[in-house]
């Protein structure tokens, strides 16, 4: 397929633990985009570039330097202070692009200083890759924390195919205007000679930011992918829904691990229904609305009282930022209040988590769901939905899903779909599952797992590849 692919993320896809005294360990990443790069990058010797997640009190240099012998690829680390992890990373990507990005207007700031380091950082990033780089090298650069690393590539003189993906959505005109250096942001992206949205929607919203804010930048349409004409060079825009390996899930559903793990919870829930909430922390997932959707259930509808249960595990994340140190104290009060108002006897309406899954207990978890309770205010893709639908193996799941993940383009077809503001259609769809006869919902689940295993995470790096 490819020469040498070199990937670039902000983390590297590993985690490191441990410390001086115990000794230190480096994991394998299990996210999404390790999943699906993982045999393309050992079979072709490939490398990957990003921050270690650590400072330089941990030897991580020597340690992946062993864990790349044994992946066989090889780990290029970039190293990022804390005062640029404050500005780059805390302050710029995530305080400016992602609620931005997500359309959450209230929650975006700007700090000329943090898009300053975010620059800088985005250049160091591009030194490292210019440094690695191979004649006949793909690179292919990920999400809202490297948007300028392309044009910094090419200040280095890097003559190399660029590729972009971004993750999370691309915001409408009308959105983007509000950020103060919208112009410079767009003409980077233009240094790229291949970018790739999530969804068609993302690619319409930037081909018409382009229109406003790049004139110049002609663009060719065509149905899935769109030539833009700038500066006498061709850049190819298309939109390709991420996704993940359907096999991977469907046979972790059968094994004997997640069904014990399936019936453990169940055992413990004491409730004839479970539904399954299961989020990273963020502001965009649109939890708190969902408790109160739970909540507005129990009201309007007394008969589900003492028969349904919301399971809601909130994975860490982003803690050193305040605004989700605030979310998580919102979603404990939350709970506590509608559980001390609807529990009786030894039933729980809500049981709140806030912890990480293994791979084994996160299967076990779809599998005992009865719903799945997917309800983002923005999410670029949201891949809880497609891991969901591939772990429900039995085809008896319902999904309940909000119109603005990005997976609604391709699931709506199976799933409920709800705006995750209106509280009281949102406890309606909840009670529509509830009720909803073991035939729809087979007839509904074949649907959505022929769609994920369909368009998995494979097929997902071949289009992008233009492979098919
Ligand atoms: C989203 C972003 C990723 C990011 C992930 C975890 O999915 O699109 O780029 O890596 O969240 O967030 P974190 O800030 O912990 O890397």
């Amino acid at each position: 397929m490819h020469k040498r692919l070199v990937v670039v993320s902000n983390r590297l896809p590993i985690a490191i633990f441990g410390d001086e005294i115990r000794g230190f360990e480096v994991r394998s990443g299990t996210g999404g985009l390790v999943t699906a790069l993982k045999s393309t990058i050992s079979q072709t010797k490939s490398a990957w570039i990003g921050w270690p997640g650590c400072g330089s009190e941990v030897p991580f240099k020597s340690l992946l330097l062993n864990y790349s012998k044994k992946a066989n690829f090889e780990l290029i680390p970039v190293q990022v202070t804390e005062e640029e992890i404050l500005r780059y990373y805390r302050g710029f990507s995530n305080k400016s692009i992602w609620p931005l990005f997500h359309d959450l207007l209230g929650q975006f700031s700007f700090n000329p200083e943090d898009y300053e380091t975010y620059r800088s950082v985005n250049k160091k990033f591009a030194g490292i890759i210019a440094e690695n780089n191979r004649v006949d090298d793909t690179i292919w650069i990920h999400d809202y924390q490297l948007i300028f690393t392309g044009h910094y590539l090419r200040e280095l003189g890097i003559k190399s195919r660029l590729n972009f993906f971004l993750h999370i959505p691309f915001p409408s005109f009308d959105l983007l205007r509000r950020f103060p250096r919208k112009i410079a942001m767009m003409e980077v992206l233009l240094d790229y000679d291949h970018i790739g949205f999530q969804t068609s929607v993302d690619k319409r919203n930037f081909i018409s930011c382009l229109k406003w804010l790049v004139p110049e930048a002609k663009t060719v349409s065509k149905r899935q992918e769109s030539i833009i004409h700038y500066a006498n060079r061709e850049i190819l825009v298309g939109h390709y829904p991420i996704s993940i390996d359907f096999n991977e899930f469907n046979n972790l559903a059968k094994t004997k691990e997640t069904s014990d793990t399936a019936w453990f919870l169940k055992e413990n829930i004491n409730a004839e229904t479970m539904v399954l909430g299961l989020d990273r922390l963020d502001y965009t997932k649109g939890i708190p609305e969902r408790l109160r959707a739970f909540e507005k259930l129990l009201e309007k509808y007394p008969d589900v009282r003492g028969r349904i249960s919301l399971m809601q595990v909130v994975v860490p994340s982003r803690l050193n930022i305040a605004e989700y140190q605030e979310l998580k104290s919102e979603l404990e009060s939350l709970a506590g209040r509608i559980n001390g108002r609807f529990s009786s006897g030894g039933w729980i309406p809500i049981h709140y988590q806030f912890r990480t899954l293994d791979r084994v207990q996160l299967v076990g978890y779809y599998k005992a769901a009865d719903i799945a309770l997917v309800t983002p205010l923005r999410d670029g893709m949201n891949l809880v939905s497609k891991e969901y639908c591939a772990s429900s193996s039995n085809d008896r799941g319902v999904l309940i899903l909000s119109e603005f993940a990005g997976s609604a383009e391709k699931l709506r077809k199976g799933a409920i779909i709800v705006n995750p503001y209106d509280i009281d259609l949102t406890a309606d769809a909840i009670y529509a599952a509830f009720i909803m006869s073991v035939e729809e919902k087979e007839h509904r689940m074949k649907i959505l797992r022929a769609e994920v295993r369909r368009n998995d995470v494979h097929r997902w790096v071949r289009r992008f590849f233009g492979e098919e």
